[in-house]
């Protein structure tokens, strides 16, 4: 049985008795369309086998008791009093607790122990896996009667408010809705989703760690939501028909926003390209032209990295490394950026290869020995069905 489970389930019983049940919910790729979420276009992401697992049960009394098994660290708290601490990882769960009070739930007190595996910082949400995790645990152990739905936006207006990180859907819908082999196709303005069969025969998606994450990353994250809204304002008075980026045009972008601030111009007519370019791969994927898919990978990294200025010198390394590799056809910086992983499509028979002499210039060049994580696309959050 996969250790992780049993840890949950061990440091629970030694914690705290015997839990009432364990909630898997997994870390997320996305294969194309970064920093478009947020902006209603198309995102292709999938939940991966990378996973935070949370064991939970009831309590008598009005506390909240968590064990991060991780961090090997304890943390307590009344769940009348809760407010933000220092103590990052719980932040994560009273997230989503506070959330929900404030939802208007009344919940009772609960223990949970947390455990995973998903690397923390690298671009992989693993605090949306921690959200989403607690509040299917706590919808089950309440019996809150929350659909799928209304638990994604929960868990992310978790994040946007408690946390205060401005995010749009993806983390938490790929996290929740996740399935085996498959990646979401997801429209963010409607939330209407498809699946795409992806396991492509030839080809491996590879993610390379970084293991930096610049401490810009939350604010500029934000400041670029902000930057978008203003460029749609703008446009929306002379094009009342524009209300996000999704129904805007490079053209009237060019017409409209030029000689505006130049951060506002660059990143709303990046996230035009973008939300172009995801159709136009969603086709490739069809068409299994993962060549074409994986040129269009590059061009969505020259993008964030020139246009979004989201990346930094150790993402923009790999992927240039990458892009000089004979059986890499598609590499790009995934996720918020500023650190983190890039996700690689690449031949099978060269993974080993690339992987070595990757982290050989990575290491000489940063002194950082990267990590290299082969992505198996597994299912969304559900319970635990093994003995634990
Ligand atoms: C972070 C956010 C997501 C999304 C990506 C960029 O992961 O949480 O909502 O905006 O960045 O695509």
């Amino acid at each position: 049985m996969n250790l992780l489970i049993q840890d949950a389930g061990r440091y629970y019983r030694e914690h705290f008795g015997e839990p009432d049940f364990i909630v898997r919910s997994p870390g997320r790729i996305n294969l194309i369309g970064e920093h478009i979420d947020y902006n209603g276009g198309f995102v292709l992401p999938a939940a991966i086998d990378n996973a935070v697992y949370v064991s939970i049960g009831k309590r008598t009394d009005t506390k909240i008791a968590l064990y991060s098994v991780d961090y090997q660290e304890h943390f307590e708290i009344e769940l009348t009093a809760i407010q933000k601490t220092q103590v990052h990882w719980a932040n994560y769960v009273l997230s989503v607790v506070v959330t929900l009070q404030e939802a208007g739930y009344r919940l009772g007190g609960f223990n949970a122990v947390v455990r995973g595996d998903i690397p923390i910082g690298s671009g992989l949400s693993s605090s949306a896996a921690v959200e989403c995790a607690v509040i299917f645990g706590l919808n089950q152990l309440l019996a809150l009667d929350l659909d799928t739905m209304q638990m994604v936006k929960l868990a992310q207006r978790a994040e946007n408010e408690f946390i205060g990180v401005k995010c749009g859907i993806m983390d938490q819908f790929a996290s929740m809705l996740g399935k085996q082999d498959q990646v979401i196709q997801l429209d963010c303005r409607s939330l209407a989703y498809q699946y795409f069969h992806f396991q492509p025969n030839e080809y491996q998606l590879l993610l390379l760690n970084t293991k930096v994450k610049h401490s810009l990353a939350d604010s500029e994250y934000n400041q670029r939501r902000l930057d978008c809204e203003a460029g749609v304002a703008h446009l929306n008075r002379i094009f009342p028909e524009v209300s996000s980026l999704r129904d805007a045009t490079a053209e009237m972008i060019e017409s409209e926003l030029k000689g505006l601030s130049d951060d506002v111009y660059d990143h709303c007519l990046y996230a035009v390209q973008e939300i172009k370019r995801v159709q136009e791969a969603c086709i490739d994927l069809v068409n299994e032209d993962y060549v074409s898919f994986g040129k269009k990978m590059f061009e969505t990294h020259k993008g964030l990295s020139e246009m979004y200025r989201v990346s930094c010198p150790e993402l923009d390394f790999l992927v240039t490394f990458a892009g000089k590799h004979k059986d890499v056809v598609g590499a790009r910086m995934m996720g918020g950026g500023f650190g983190g992983c890039t996700i690689n499509l690449i031949k099978k028979e060269g993974v080993t290869d690339f992987i070595d002499r990757a982290s050989e210039t990575y290491l000489e060049t940063f002194g950082i020995l990267p990590g290299a994580y082969p992505v198996t696309i597994s299912a969304g959050t559900s319970l635990v069905q093994a003995q634990f």
